[in-house]
This record gives C-alpha cells, structure tokens and sequence, in this order.
C-alpha cells in the first residue's frame, strides 16, 4: 500500500458561499470567495512553489517563492495572501517569475546544509521539491560568509529534535504552535539574519511550555523539526490511517510503517474528529507496543503464589474452558463472569459480553465505564432519551459560551482542548466549575470569565443555583421549554429551583463560591445565543454523579440550548472507547443499544440471533461482583484490557474480591496488578494488530486497522472467539467486519454501519434508514424520549466527611503525558513529564503540617495510606489536595473509598476525606515499584543545564 498522500492546498479553505470565477494560466477556476490565488491554482492542478504556507495555517506572506503575476496589476504578488477577485487573469510559470523565484532559492540555499543524501528527510523535503521546482541550478553566494550552519541541534525533547542548521524562519512552527495547539511556546526572535526560532525563554524544548504536540513538527518544511524516529528509522514506505488508542477525542492518524515497523505516527489531516492535530501521547506515545514488559505467550499456574508457567494457547484456552464449566457445575450458572474495557474495540467487547449471556447463560458483564461514565448514561437517558453526548467537535466553532465542568480538557482532551482554545480566542465567553484553577482558567490569549471554584462534592448544589439564577430572573428560554419540554416536570423543577434553599447565597455556604459569581455565571450562561456544556468525569465520579449529569441536562433545556450546531451537552469521555464499550451492551442489565435485559422484545432478537434463552434478570456490577466473591457465590471472571486492582477504588476490597476467586483470567498486554491475583495470564493485542472500530465522545464511530500481525499470535477478539468455541458454541467469525455485521442486525442504532462505509468514512451513531450518513447533532426539533424531561436535582451531601482526623478533601485527575494507569505511557518516554505521582497542596495546608515543596509525605484515609512527594502550588484551594493515579507505586485508590453514585454505582473517585503528614519516604512496597528511569533523570539534567 503506498503512502497515503493528503494535498497541501497552501492555505485553508474558505467557508464562503459565494462563487468567483477567474482564469489561472488560461483555465477557467471557479472557487468560494476569499479562496487564495494559491489555493484556486492548486484546486485547478496548478501547483504554485510555497514554503511559508500550509492549508492548516493561515497564510502570512514571508518566504516570496510563491509570486503570481495578476493582468493589469502591478508587481507579483504572493499567491498565499492575495484573494482570488472576479474575472482576474492569473499566470503562474512566467520567465521573470521564475527569475525571482530561483533568486529567493538561492538566498535560502546559501545559508542551509546541503548534504541532501544523507539528510533524514532525504526522499520526502519539502524545501528539497520546492528547490527542484524553481529548478535552482547555481548558489552564486556560497557558504562562506556568515551563516547558521554550525548551529547547535536541540534534541532535549525525546520524540522530535530542532536543527537550527536547517531553518529557514519561515515560521510555520511558530504559527502552528499558536493557531492550531495554541500553547504559543515559540517565537521568532531577532530581526533580519539575526532571526531564529526559540522555545519558551530561548531554553531547550524539554523545559519550555511546549507540550510536545508536534504540531510545529509536522509544519516544518525543510526538517529542521523532525521526528527522531525518522532520523534513526528513515522514511516510510507505506501508511494505514486508523484511530488513537488512547482518549475519547478518536483522533485518526497515518500510522507510516517500513514493513511493520512504525516509523511515525501522522495525524490524518481527513480525520473528522481531529483534522490533523494530535497530542503528545497519540502521536508519539506508541513505543509500548513493542516494549520488553510485553507478555507474548500465555501463562499458567496453579495458586496465585505459583511462578509462571509459559503455555500453549491450546493449553490455556482449554484451561479457561475446564475451569469455567467446573466452577458452573459446582456452584451454579451465576458463580462466573466477564468485565470488559474501554481500550478495547466494540466488536472485542461486543464478544465478551455476548460470551457472557450466550455462553455463560448469566448477565455478569461489567465494564469499566461503570467507574468513569456509567452516570453519564443514566444522566441523559433520563433527560433526553439517549445515553451519549448531543454533538460533535465541531459544534463548538458555533458556541458562543462554554460551561466547562469538573473536565480539564488541556490534559485529558488535549486536541479538543485546542478546538475550544480557537474559539475562545475568537470571543467566545469561558466558565469553569472546577475545585482546580485548571489550565483554561488562565492561560496564552484564554481567560475564563467566571471560574467557580467549588469544594469537590457540591456540583449538584452549584448547578442547581445556576438554574435558580436563570428561573428567578426571568432568564428562562420560554418557547423552548413550551414547544419541546415535558411542561409538569419543568412546573415541578422550577419551583424546586426556585426554593430558596437553592440561591445561590445558601449554596454558597456549602460550596465556597461566592454568590455574586453564581449569578453572574449565571447570566452569562442564559444569555448566550448558543451555550455548550462540556463536562467530564469531575461531574459522574461522585455520589450524586447521576444527578449532577441531570442538573447539566435541565440548564441545556431551560436555556433552549439543544438541538442544533453549538450547544448541547457533551461528555468529554476519559477512554477511547468508553461510548463504545457502553453501546456494546457491556452493563449487566443492558443488550447493546441502550435496551433493557428485562424487555422480551430485545431480548428475542438477541435468542433469535444467538439461538439461546437469555437470562431476563440484570446480572452483577464489578463491586457486587467482588462482594458475591468475598460471600462465596462467584468463583471465576474473565477480565479484558482492564486493571480493575489499581483503577477501581478501595483497592482492599477489590484484591480481597479476587483472592477469594478460584480462577482468574486476565487478558492484557503487560503483567498488571490485577494479574498478581490471576491464575491464568493471556496476551492482549495492541491496536496496532488488529482490526476493528472505536466510538468516540461523539458517537463518531472510527476504524481502527491493523498495520502488524498480533504479536502474541491471536487479536484479543479471537481469544474470546476460541473461548466460547471451546466451551461449546459454534463462533466462527473470520474477520471484526462480521461481528460489525451482527451487531448491525441487532442494534437499530448501528443498523447502517459496515466497514466499507466506514472505510468511506468515520459516522456518528445513529446510522440508519432515517439518518444513512448518520447524526452529527441529536434532539434536532425533538428528544428520543419525546418531550425533555426535567429532573428534581436534591443536593445531598456525600457520606465522605471531613473531620479532625481527615481534614481535607482529595480529588483526582489526569495529566496530559500519562494516561489512566500508566501501563501504556510509563513504558514510552512520556515518563519525562511525569516520572512520579505528586500531591499537590495549597500553601497555607503545606505550611501548617510544615510541607515544603518536594517533600515525602503521607497521604491517609479511612481505607487506606499511601506515600508520594508534595508539590505546593495555589492551582488547588485551602483545604483540597489533589493527585494523579498514573503510577502503581502510589497506588492512590488505596486511599479512596467505598462511596458511589447512588444510581450506577460510579466510584467517588473525586472527594476523599484525607490527612496529610510530612513522611520520611516510600515505604519498602512502594519504593519496590519505583521507576527512576533514565528518562526521568534526564529532564533534571536538562533543567539544571
Ligand atoms: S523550524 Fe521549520 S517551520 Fe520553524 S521556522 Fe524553521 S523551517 Fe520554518
Ligand atoms: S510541539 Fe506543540 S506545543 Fe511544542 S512547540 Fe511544537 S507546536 Fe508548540
Ligand atoms: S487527543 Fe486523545 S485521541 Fe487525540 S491523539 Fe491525544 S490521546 Fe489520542
Ligand atoms: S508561500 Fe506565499 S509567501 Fe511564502
């Protein structure tokens, strides 16, 4: 397969509608207006010599190669920034346009390295074809004068190296860092032959804001930035579009091979939900597919204090299958299970759960979207009908204020974060809800108009005063709610909100946030010609999760802010496949598509299909799972792709759940903590080696496909496959396409969905008769459910209690180079960014338990302790402390605790009562995890430089 070629068309396309026709070298052109000279000629197939443009940027007129003569027009102008005009006579290859041309060149080429062979770029250089084109044929000044040869490489950044050497300031890094990342980490300093590219405060990449997003990279014409995979690898010769395995954004890249070797990870300018930006861990982060930790052959044993026993698939398969239907014989139908991931495909976790209810016979299927979203499924399938987000990214170039809640999209969704950071550079208005002061709060050319800075465990309270706010003012979008609402329960809301009790000056009390700042947010919100709520697990990780994703709901509808481009409510989904794994009928009481175990029409499609009777009662949820295991009744899971004993929380009760168990699988890449308790350990398939798809935060459903053979032997769906063939049932897919089809046939949400028209494109469910090309935007002029429904949201306070012995509040999170627990990212180089969890801790906390910055100390609550090192900083209130879960060695659900949201079960992974002490270290378990890579080490070196 050849490389995937996308046009460069210089510069980007114009949104107008308006024709204008011209004539370039005597053909006749007609574009949308404000269309560049450059782009027309280049839609024609004309191309025009550029270096300082690319259709991702907008253009800037600096490097004078691309020069048009216009009839009747004086001078040359640049092609890039002179806008196509009615009736104008364009040429583009005159001799005296050539001369010019060639005589920039030669000005470039006198002052670059000219060891084109050797060259890492040497074969796919832009600069190189621009050369060619302009047909340079002599470099009359030479090297010898001044010049920036001898430059110095910066190589501080372990993905991507900068070559001064090779710069020819064009600025399209700079460009691309403040317009399409927006981090705004470079500049050009200096005037004239003076002028370089620098990083931060003129310092080495590593240590500067950059956040090595590569977007500057891929900008670069002439190598100066470069992939160090392609300096050591060389270029590609072939390349396979598919999607990102890490977050719910569902970027779709070029993975660009030598044989089945990658050699780089490109982000796919076609790609729907991305259009060619990516973050650090998608593009670079992908070197765990073939690190040493990799299990690549199956392992056995008999207790779980046994060493390891390397098998034959034949052997293991036949063991999950003897020991399965041991323990159903002994202990009856419901004694086993399966809990399936968000990293996996749909059509993997489609097959898990089915091996659960067909060939299991019980419904004990569980995912881990129930610790993540579970209530973002119950939230808006209460409200509006369907269990997903309303729109897709790019709704938000619509949006003209954004109610940003408990999500920090700059280091979970960073590639939407940078979609939101365009618009809010636009004008468009910002509110956070966040315990945190999070980076959109403040940052290059962002500023939040109202940041609510909340006690973690008060979000239901603090939304509901918003919606005081907006009834008692008279803010309400009454045509709206009338034509689209059901009208009793909106009467019966609004007079709940209405209650004094919910002002924004009683909940201020609770919360922290001054009353002024609710109403103002308020205001804001209802104001707004289209307000968009983006949330994140920062709402669902609570006890009243459920209801906090209500309240979201009701503030959508009384404002009218559903149903068209620009609004809606949307969840920013932690996993790649969260919306997947929950579509695919992985939840204990759900067939795939949302519909209820309990409904005899469902569940005859699904006996009709897989020629069984199914079980009409919901089966266990992974905590009532463990429970049953600690009680005796359940003996034996098969867990795919996740680590419930470091995700899940209170981590006692988990590992007391899966000792008390007599067989435990696990299915993995790497030997997770999970498998310190399994007595059989399968390899797992990265995405790298199989096929399949992924659904995103937008229901975008995306292809992922296989660019190597699974290096274990078996893709993870064909380990399911022959373990249902070996317990009995007749599977016999040869290919995902064709468990795609099944669910198709079931799922009237999918019934239009097949890998050729995916292969055409990616396309957001739902895709049917009614919608063949699928629904960027629900709700449009009426609910799935029919009318909106408005949900009463009483503000409970969570069981978790601060006190004298835990005094302050934890809350967890994410940071942009790691991802969940780490088993991906901490075996690449990301480790550089963020080698070790930290607390961090407001100052005053810190110096009342005499903290200081870089100190051990220990982190206590009722479930547990752990150590780790402080960072003092003031992102985090007096009386809140915060942590990542990135790194065994903290292990920091050791410390959460057992409360959940009252409907799903969702973990409270977001308030925790704590204490905090200095300590003198790790203890002798913790410090037996620790990492001190090299890679670590080296960011100390290159700061201390
Ligand atoms: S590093 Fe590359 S993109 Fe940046 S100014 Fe230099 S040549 Fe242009
Ligand atoms: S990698 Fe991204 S953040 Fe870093 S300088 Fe380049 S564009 Fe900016
Ligand atoms: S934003 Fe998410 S999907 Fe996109 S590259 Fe980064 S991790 Fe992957
Ligand atoms: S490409 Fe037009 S001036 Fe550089």
């Amino acid at each position: 397969m050849p490389l995937i070629h996308e046009i460069d068309y210089g510069t980007p396309a114009s949104t107008s509608t308006k024709p204008v026709t011209l004539t370039i070298d005597g053909q006749e052109v007609t574009v949308p207006e404000g269309t560049s000279i450059m782009r027309a000629a280049m839609e024609a197939g004309i191309k025009i010599p550029k270096l300082c443009a690319t259709d991702t940027l907008n253009s800037f007129g600096s490097c004078r190669v691309c020069l048009v003569e216009i009839e009747g027009r004086n001078g040359t102008p640049a092609s890039c920034t002179t806008p196509v005009a009615p009736g104008i006579k364009v040429s583009t290859g005159t001799d005296r346009l050539r001369r010019l041309r060639r005589g920039v060149m030669e000005l470039y080429l006198s002052d670059h390295p000219t060891d084109t062979l050797t060259s890492p770029v040497a074969g796919n250089c832009e600069f190189h074809e621009v050369a060619g084109q302009v047909g340079v044929r002599e470099i009359r000044y030479g090297p010898s004068g001044t010049n920036h040869l001898n430059a110095i490489v910066d190589g501080s950044n372990p993905y991507f190296q900068f070559d001064p050497a090779k710069c020819i300031v064009c600025s399209r890094c700079v460009r691309a860092c403040e317009e399409v990342q927006g981090t705004f980490a470079l500049t050009v300093e200096g005037r004239g032959f003076e002028s370089k590219i620098v990083a931060g405060m003129d310092e080495p990449f590593l240590t500067s804001e950059c956040v090595s997003c590569g977007a500057c990279v891929q900008a670069c014409p002439t190598g100066s930035l470069i992939e160090k995979s392609i300096v050591e690898l060389g270029q590609p010769e072939h390349s396979v579009v598919t999607t990102c395995a890490y977050c719910g954004v569902g970027c779709n890249f070029k993975a660009e091979m030598q044989g089945e070797t990658v050699v780089r990870m490109l982000p796919w300018k076609e790609g729907k939900a991305n259009h060619g930006h990516s973050c650090v861990k998608g593009r670079f982060a992908w070197g765990y597919a073939n690190h040493q930790d990799r299990i690549l052959k199956p392992m056995l044993r008999e207790k779980t204090t046994d060493p390891w026993r390397e098998v034959s698939w034949e052997e293991a398969i036949g063991r999950v299958a003897s020991e399965f239907k041991r323990i159903q014989a002994e202990h009856g139908r419901d004694s086993i299970g399966v809990i399936t991931s968000s990293r996996c495909t749909d059509e993997e976790t489609y097959l898990v759960q089915k091996l659960a209810r067909q060939v299991f016979g019980n419904n004990n299927t569980d995912t881990c979207a129930r610790v993540c979203h579970s209530p973002t499924g119950y939230g808006l399938k209460t409200t509006f009908g369907t269990s997903a987000g309303t729109q897709n990214f790019d709704s938000v170039e619509y949006t003209d204020v954004m109610l940003l809640v408990g999500a920090n999209p700059t280091d979970g969704h960073p590639v939407f974060a940078s979609r939101m950071k365009q618009r809010l550079r636009e004008g468009a208005k910002l509110i956070v809800v966040d315990p945190r002061r999070i980076d959109m709060v403040r940052m290059p050319h962002v500023e939040a108009s109202h940041h609510l800075a909340l006690q973690p465990g008060t979000n239901v309270a603090v939304l509901t005063a918003l919606a005081h706010v907006i009834v008692t003012e008279g803010l309400v979008n009454q045509t709206f709610v009338r034509e689209r609402c059901d009208p009793q329960a909106f009467a019966e809301w609004a007079a709940f909100v209405s209650e004094p009790r919910n002002s924004p000056e009683a909940v201020q009390k609770v919360s922290g946030v001054p009353a002024e700042t609710i109403r103002a947010a308020a205001r804001l919100f209802a104001s707004a010609r289209n307000g968009a709520i983006y949330y994140g697990l920062g709402v669902t990780e609570h006890s009243q999760g459920s209801t906090a994703v209500m309240a979201l709901a009701n503030l959508a509808m009384v404002t009218g802010n559903i149903g068209r481009p620009g609004v809606g409510v949307n969840p920013l989904r932690g996993q790649n496949n969260v919306q997947g794994a929950c579509d695919m009928g992985s939840f204990p009481h759900e067939l795939p598509g949302y519909r209820h175990i309990s409904d005899p029409a469902v569940r005859a499609i699904y006996e009709r299909e897989w020629g069984v009777t199914l079980d009409p009662e919901p089966g266990l949820r992974i905590p009532n799972m463990l429970d049953a295991a600690i009680d005796g009744s359940f003996r034996g899971i098969y867990i795919q792709g996740e680590d419930i004993a470091q995700s899940d929380p209170d981590t006692q009760h988990i590992t007391a759940g899966l000792q008390a168990m007599e067989f435990v699988v696990v299915h993995d890449l790497f030997l997770n903590e999970t498998a310190n308790y399994a007595h059989l350990f399968l390899p797992g398939s990265t995405f790298l080696e199989k096929d399949g798809t992924f659904i995103n935060a937008e229901r975008r459903i995306n292809l992922v496909r296989k660019v190597m053979r699974p290096r274990a032997g078996l893709a993870d769906w064909e380990v399911t496959q022959e373990i249902a063939r070996a317990m009995g049932q007749d599977w016999n897919y040869s290919h995902p396409s064709q468990i795609m089809a099944e669910i198709a046939r079931t799922t009237p949400t999918f019934a239009g969905v097949t890998y050729e028209k995916l292969a055409q494109g990616s396309l957001q469910w739902p895709v049917n008769d009614k919608a063949p090309e699928g629904t960027p935007v629900m709700h449009i002029g009426g609910f799935v459910r029919g009318k909106g429904n408005f949900v009463i949201t009483e503000y409970v306070p969570t069981d978790e209690k601060t006190g004298a012995r835990f005094p302050l509040l934890l809350t967890t999170g994410r940071i942009l180079s790691q991802y969940n627990v780490g088993a991906q990212t901490r075996r690449t180089d990301n480790v550089v960014w963020h080698p070790e969890d930290l607390l961090e801790i407001h100052p005053h906390d810190a110096e009342q338990r005499g903290v200081r910055d870089g100190d051990w100390v220990r982190l206590a609550s009722r479930s547990g302790e752990t150590t780790l090192r402080a960072h003092v900083t003031e992102r985090v209130a007096p009386g809140v402390v915060y942590t990542t879960f990135h790194h065994p060695a903290t292990q920091a659900n050791v410390v959460t605790g057992e409360f959940s949201d009252w409907a799903t079960n969702c973990p409270e992974y977001k308030v925790t009562a704590v204490q905090v002490s200095p300590s003198n270290g790790p203890s002798e378990w913790q410090e037996s995890y620790r990492e001190l890579t090299t890679a670590s080490r080296r960011i100390t070196a290159v700061a201390a430089e």
